[in-house]
């Protein structure tokens, strides 16, 4: 088994162009094997984007979370009902947008029995980036909204402070789309008081009511 998995690892190769694929699927199928970097040996499996396939709106968060991993789909843990509820609150319908993560797998360490989640370095963006691009460009998006610093980052092609580009609809020329950049739902519930849980929300449904003419 560990012969195996050397052996895999050895044929990595991120700066790759993926082949063209005729739908998300068939996407989907092909990332499940992805070895674009290390992050596919510790995780159960690719967590691929789920949603709408002609969704005018395209959620980005950072990485599958712990629940996700598990579950094989995205935003489905602590997070995604946090980001539920801010939709409900903005009046945007999820089931009408597509949701996916910058980076599709898990990078976790373990602590005790738990599994951590670590942040992915510029390296594991930059490798998974072309999953994301294949799903944008099967989508055709109106709107991409990037959840937090590592969705930002990809969809730039470099690190943005968030408080810099937060809020606004901007064209984002490395995408070639609209692209909404915004707090990641996890920056809400890891906010240090309840009273700053409760303002850090509001600013994010605040910022999601934006798209109601795309997903409303
Ligand atoms: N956080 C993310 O960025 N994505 C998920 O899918 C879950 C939690």
């Amino acid at each position: 088994m560990r012969i195996a998995r050397e052996e895999k690892s050895r044929y990595l190769n991120p700066s790759d162009e993926l082949p063209h694929f005729a739908n998300l699927r068939e996407a989907e199928i092909s990332a499940a094997t992805c070895r674009r970097c290390p992050l596919w040996e510790r995780a159960t499996q690719t967590v691929f984007g789920a949603g709408a396939n002609h969704a005018r709106v395209v959620f980005v968060g950072e990485q599958p979370g712990d629940v996700e991993d598990r579950k094989g789909l995205p935003f489905v843990g602590p997070a995604g009902k946090l980001l539920d509820r801010a939709l409900n609150q903005a009046q945007i319908n999820r089931d009408l947008c597509y949701v996916t993560n910058a980076v599709k797998h898990f990078k976790w360490e373990p602590l005790g029995q738990r599994r951590l989640h670590k942040k992915p370095t510029s390296r594991e963006i930059q490798a998974c980036c072309p999953w994301l691009h294949a799903e944008l460009e099967l989508i055709q998006p109106e709107i991409v909204v990037g959840l937090g610093a590592t969705a930002a980052a990809s969809l730039f092609g470099v690190p943005v402070r968030i408080a810099d580009v937060r809020g606004k609809l901007t064209h984002v020329e490395s995408v070639g789309r609209t692209c909404l950049i915004t707090a990641h739902p996890s920056s809400v519930l890891r906010a240090p008081d309840p009273k700053t849980r409760d303002v850090e929300f509001d600013r994010l449904v605040q910022d999601l009511t934006l798209l109601q003419e795309f997903a409303g």
